[in-house]
């Protein structure tokens, strides 16, 4: 199983072993990590699962939708690294992820 590192907005690193074929975000709640609200559930429309990735992976990612840009627009803690964690398929290329829990809006 792949690692998944989070980092909690108190700045404690979690390590979880995530199941491939999951989306980070669910990788992220099932460990119990109540920060990850994901309100809609994974269909990109809240933004709620706003993460900021290590920037050494931000080129092993998936490409972004133009709904994920969108609403990534209308979070105040946006920078260059952020993701929808609901948008990204965790997988053993991802293996030590690491993902930072983006402020709340
Ligand atoms: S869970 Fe709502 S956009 Fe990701």
């Amino acid at each position: 199983m792949p690692k998944l590192i989070v980092v909690t907005r108190e700045g404690e690193e979690r390590e979880i072993m995530g199941e491939a074929g999951l989306s980070v975000m669910e990788v992220i709640r099932d460990a119990g990590i109540d920060e990850v609200l994901a309100l809609c559930g994974g269909c990109c429309s809240c933004a709620t699962c706003h993460v900021h990735v290590a920037p050494e992976f931000a080129a092993k990612l998936p490409k972004m939708s133009e709904d994920e840009n969108d609403l990534l627009d209308s979070t105040s803690d946006r920078d260059e690294y952020s993701r929808l964690s609901c948008q990204i398929a965790f997988s053993d290329a991802l293996d030590g992820l690491k993902v930072t829990v983006a402020a709340e809006d």
